[in-house]
C-alpha cells in the first residue's frame, strides 16, 4: 500500500530520502528462547535482525555508513558505493542503494553462494569477483586497489575500518536492548566478524552498566561454516575491534551450530542461520553456568539465504 510518506518521497532530496529510509532500519523484536533450556532464573533473548529493511543485522551499519556519506556529499547518484563483502553487508548496501538510486560495486570472493550472487544481481549490483581461496581479506585488498586507481569514481565504504559500523550498533542495537529488557540485561554475547555488532553494542551496554558481562564468540577452527564470523588467530583483525571490551572469548563449532538450527526450528519455530545458531550455542552454554541473569544475543539473519544448509539438514 502506498503511504503518504511514500508519495511525498518522490519530491525529496537524496539526503531527505535517505533519512526517511531510516525508519525502516533497526527496531527489531527481542525474541525469548523458551524451550531449549530449563532454568527459570535465567532468561535468553535474541534480536531477530532479519526483520528490517535490508534483511539482516548489517542493514544497521550499511545504512549509517551510507547516510553519513550522503549527508557529507561524498556519496550520490553519480558515484559508485564500493566495498568488499561476501554476504549481508553487500546485500544491505544493495537494497539501500537501489532504494536511493545509488549504484553499488562489490568485491566478492568467487566462491560466494549462487543464491547471494543472484540476490545481488537482482538488486543490480556490479560484482568484481576475487580469488576463491582468499576470502574477504583478499576481496578487501582488491576493493582498496580499485578505489586507489579511480578515487573519483567510487565512494569506498570500507566496513572493516569505518567507525560508522560499530557506531550504528552503539546508537541503535545497544539502546534497543536496554529498552526492551528494561535495563535488566546482565550478559551480551555474540560472534565476531567485522566486530561491529559486538564492539558497538558492547561499548554502549558497558557504559550504561559497568558490571555487564560481554562475551565474544569465534569459530573453533580456521576452516569453518559460520558465515560472517572470523577466526581471530588466523584472520586479519578489523581495525574497529576493541580487544579490551570482552570479558571472555569462547569458541563454537559449526557442528553445534547446525544441530541448533534443527532444534530451534523444531522447538522455537524459527529458522535461523548458522551464525545465529552459533550465537545461541554460546548463550545456552552460558545459561548453564549461571544461577540467574538476562542473556541477550542477536540472530543476524534467518536461513532463507542458506539453501545448501537447508537441503543438508532437512
Ligand atoms: C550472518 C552474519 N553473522 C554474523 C556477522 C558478524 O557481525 P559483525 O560483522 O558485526 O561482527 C555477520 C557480518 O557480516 C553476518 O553476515
Amino acid at each position: 500500500m502506498e503511504t503518504l510518506s511514500n508519495i511525498e518521497n518522490q519530491k525529496l532530496t537524496l539526503t531527505q530520502k535517505s533519512e526517511e529510509l531510516g525508519s525502516y532500519i533497526g527496531q527489531t523484536p527481542l525474541f525469548p528462547i523458551q524451550h531449549l533450556y530449563t532454568s527459570r532464573q535465567v532468561k535468553i533473548f535474541a534480536k531477530l535482525e532479519w526483520q528490517q529493511f535490508g534483511d539482516s543485522v548489517k542493514a544497521r551499519p550499511a545504512y549509517r555508513i551510507m547516510r553519513k556519506a550522503i549527508k557529507q556529499g561524498t556519496l550520490h547518484e553519480e558515484v559508485q558505493l564500493l566495498d568488499a563483502s561476501s554476504g549481508n553487508t553487500g546485500i544491505a548496501y544493495a537494497h539501500i542503494g537501489a532504494a536511493l538510486g545509488i549504484p553499488v560495486t562489490l568485491c566478492l570472493p568467487e566462491n560466494a553462494s549462487d543464491e547471494r550472487k543472484r540476490i545481488l544481481k537482482a538488486l543490480n549490483v556490479n560484482i568484481e569477483f576475487t580469488d576463491r581461496g582468499g576470502g574477504t581479506d583478499v576481496a578487501q585488498h582488491v576493493a582498496r586497489e580499485m578505489y586507489e586507481r579511480a578515487p573519483d569514481r567510487y565512494y569506498y565504504a570500507d566496513q572493516y575500518s569505518n567507525p560508522g559500523n560499530w557506531q550504528a550498533h552503539y546508537n541503535t542495537t545497544g539502546p534497543e536492548i536496554l529498552k526492551q529488557t528494561n535495563g535488566k540485561v546482565t550478559h551480551f554475547i555474540c560472534g565476531l566478524g567485522t566486530t561491529g555488532t559486538f564492539t558497538g553494542t558492547g561499548r554502549l551496554l558497558k557504559e550504561y552498566k559497568s558490571d555487564i558481562r560481554l562475551i565474544g564468540l569465534q569459530p573453533d577452527l580456521a576452516m569453518h561454516g559460520l558465515e560472517g564470523w572470523k577466526h581471530l588467530e588466523t584472520a586479519h583483525s578489523p581495525s574497529i575491534y576493541d580487544a579490551s571490551l570482552a570479558d571472555d572469548i569462547r569458541a563454537v563449532s559449526t557442528e553445534r551450530a547446525h544441530q541448533l538450527i534443527t532444534l530451534t526450528a523444531r522447538k522455537e519455530g524459527v529458522l535461523i542461520s548458522p551464525s545465529s545458531a552459533a550465537n545461541l550455542a554460546g548463550a545456552l552454554e552460558l545459561a548453564g553456568e549461571l544461577e540467574e541473569g538476562v542473556i541477550v544475543t542477536v540472530f543476524p539473519d534467518d536461513l532463507s539465504k542458506y539453501g545448501e544448509i537447508l537441503t543438508q539438514l532437512f
